[in-house]
């Protein structure tokens, strides 16, 4: 028996990409809310997030429609709650991974009171997961800052949002706590620099001439020490709570054993382990620091602000794993998509439908460094595979055998690291139920074993219906991971 008996077998969802309902109950508005969605984009230009800019957010403020910003609407899990969550009782859940909206608690991140409407949602949503003994694991920050804070003060580059952030913690910890025993802080901390509006509510142009980067890593800053408080805030509220860090895994292979390769790749790794050396170790790595002073980059740290990161680092680091990416000297060499990142094309691997490179025994690597690198528990708190998926004529049966390939790979993957030694919390699998996409807003780059009847422009009855792959989990967490076979 690989997996521990207390396994934290589910899912992960996001309040920006299910909820909806994105001004109902005073909810204020999120950088999440002017995201778009552009029909008939190539692969190559998905990012879209990457080209938000003051004029798009502009426009978005002005038109109040819903259509073409689909995270106003995600797939109304708000309304839905109740009849999702048996869904996922049903397939046996132990743990849901879900994150709060900051704006439904502090609708412009600077009110000094919550609003009592966002409290009694989660707190709703909280006892239906009691009522299935479902194990809650929490995102204070998930893509959905207050939109206020990003346009009045450019985001995470001021100060004053860890007070603003460590305000809507305490809150969280306060109201949720007697439900929630596991929390995590960001998001993918380290997405910062790949896309500064959604992860930390810095519009780009407004930081021309080389000065982004700077930018980013002063955000970055702010968002280690608003962790670290929140981490300690969080222990001395909830006895018992157990309060980790995120990070996107991009584990990067060299293209071929020519060291300028294996020197790109390497680079690759340092830069995605900067952030979970801070959060778990405590201190920023030395080759950090000697590159930023390299690059004249000078971040302003308050005095104690070291002592805090040594003095609260994380219980546990959680992770994301969808893709591995390969980095070659070769600029001539095809690329491949990825997760908001470019590699170059990994000529063993294949791709989804949106150019993701599969690579199943990337996960039991990744696992393995981590383990290695910070011997801390870990959790697996995304792991999926976005694909169009066809409803046949009977209008509810969904065959979706790829799904059900890539989860049974990664999770042989998985069991084999555990296999090894590694010490592995839980896995929740991204999404359990489709949902809007983060980097396209599309709604049919699916990822659930459950189907959500709407497409990417917001037609559809919003019926849920069981894939294929919604009894073959079911039958993983039945038998914790011993039967794969689909
Ligand atoms: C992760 C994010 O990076 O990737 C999720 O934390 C996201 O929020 C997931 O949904 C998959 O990405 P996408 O762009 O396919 O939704």
């Amino acid at each position: 028996m690989p997996f521990r008996k207390d396994f934290l077998w589910g899912g992960a969802i996001s309040a920006n990409q299910v909820e909806g309902a994105w001004d109902v109950d005073g909810k204020g508005m999120s950088v999440a809310d002017v995201a778009s969605y552009k029909p008939n984009l190539s692969v190559e230009d998905y990012a879209g997030h990457n080209k938000v800019t003051s004029d798009t957010i502009q426009a978005a403020i002005q038109d109040k429609s819903v259509k073409y910003y689909p995270k106003r609407r995600g797939i109304d899990f708000y309304h839905h709650y109740k009849e999702d969550i048996a869904l996922f009782a049903e397939m046996g859940f132990k743990a849901l991974r879900i994150s709060i909206a900051w704006t439904r608690i502090f609708p412009t991140g600077e009110e000094t009171e919550p609003n009592l409407k966002g409290i009694n949602y989660y707190t709703g949503l909280f006892e239906e997961l009691k009522k299935y003994n479902i194990e809650p694991i929490v995102t204070l920050s998930h893509y959905e800052m207050p939109l206020n804070l990003s346009l009045k003060y450019n985001g995470w580059v001021d100060r004053k949002l860890i007070d603003c952030f460590v305000r809507f913690a305490k809150v969280c910890f306060e109201s949720f706590g007697k439900y929630v025993k596991y929390w995590l802080t960001f998001n993918e901390i380290d997405s910062v620099g790949r896309h500064p509006f959604i992860t930390a509510g810095i519009i780009p142009d407004k930081f021309p001439d080389g000065a982004l980067e700077e930018a980013v890593c002063q955000a970055l800053h702010h968002q280690y020490v608003a962790a670290a408080i929140a981490t300690k805030e969080c222990r001395s509220i909830i006895k018992g709570s157990r309060i980790g860090c995120m990070l996107t895994k991009l584990t990067t292979y060299p293209n071929t054993c020519n060291p300028e390769d294996v020197f790109l790749s390497l680079n690759s790794n340092l830069g995605n382990y900067v952030h979970s050396d801070i959060q778990i170790l405590g201190e920023y790595p030395k080759l950090y620091e000697v590159y930023l002073k390299n690059k004249g980059i000078v971040i302003k740290k308050e005095e104690d602000d070291d002592d805090i990161l040594k003095e609260n680092t994380a219980d546990f680091l959680s992770f994301s794993y969808y893709m591995s990416r390969t980095e070659s000297a070769d600029t001539s060499k095809e690329k491949a998509s990825g997760n908001t990142i470019m590699g170059v094309l990994n000529p063993y691997l294949p791709s989804t439908e949106w150019g993701w490179q599969i690579d199943p025994l990337g996960l039991c690597i990744s696992l393995i460094e981590l383990y290695d690198r910070y011997k801390v528990p870990l959790m697996i708190v995304e792991n999926g595979m976005g694909a169009k998926d066809t409803v046949e004529e009977d209008g509810i049966t969904i065959h979706d055998p790829y799904r059900i390939k890539y989860f049974k790979e990664h999770i042989d993957e998985m069991k084999k690291a555990v296999d090894l030694g590694v010490d592995l919390l839980g896995y929740t699998s991204w999404a359990p139920i489709d949902s809007i996409s983060v980097s396209t807003s599309q709604m049919s780059k699916r990822y659930g074993f459950i189907y959500v009847d709407q497409d990417d422009e917001g037609n559809g009855t919003l019926k849920r219906l069981k894939k294929d792959s919604f009894y073959w989990y079911k039958k993983v967490i039945d038998t914790n991971g011993e039967l794969l076979e689909g």
